[in-house]
């Protein structure tokens, strides 16, 4: 495993819409592997694969319910609405509130091609539609509804 440089906001390439994974080869398990492990290291609760510099539509997560790995996925059902707090890696010391759906299912392969389906909410659901964005070539900061500046934070408190 590898930790693997984490591209930033700036690169034009995580602006690109990934192509899907047709191959479920070592290559693609290596890769999920090292995005675990930049995962952690960077201490994220998810990383899509544009995200290191591969242009596929693939992403990890590990949001405090347990780490799953989703490639090809397709979010297939949305209901109701929250509104909260989200960072990321590719936008370093920001965050912004942003509106996501509270429940979703989502559809997607695991990393032997298997086909799976997850039904979620909460912070789990919103991990996973912030990733899922990044696929498209979305951006949280696209899409927020105020920014928040850490002395606001502390105000708030
Ligand atoms: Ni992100």
């Amino acid at each position: 495993m590898a930790i693997r440089e984490i591209v930033l906001d700036t690169d034009p390439q995580l602006r690109e819409k990934c192509i899907e994974v047709k191959r479920f080869s070592p290559t693609l398990h290596q890769l999920l592997d090292d995005m675990k492990e930049t995962m952690e290291a960077a201490n994220g609760a998810g990383l899509a694969a544009p995200q290191v510099g591969i242009n596929k539509r693939i992403f990890v997560a590990d949001g405090g319910e347990g780490y799953i790995e989703m490639i090809n996925p397709r979010i297939t059902k949305k209901s109701g609405e929250d509104i909260d707090l989200e960072g990321c890696l590719s936008v370093p010391d920001r965050q912004g509130y942003v509106r996501r759906a509270l429940k979703i299912t989502i559809e997607a392969q695991d990393r032997f091609g298997n086909a799976f389906t997850m039904e979620t909410e909460g912070w789990q659901a919103r991990i996973f539609q912030h990733e899922y964005d990044h696929l498209d070539g979305r951006l949280y900061t696209d899409i927020m509804l105020k920014e928040v500046f850490f002395e606001d934070e502390e105000e708030e408190e």
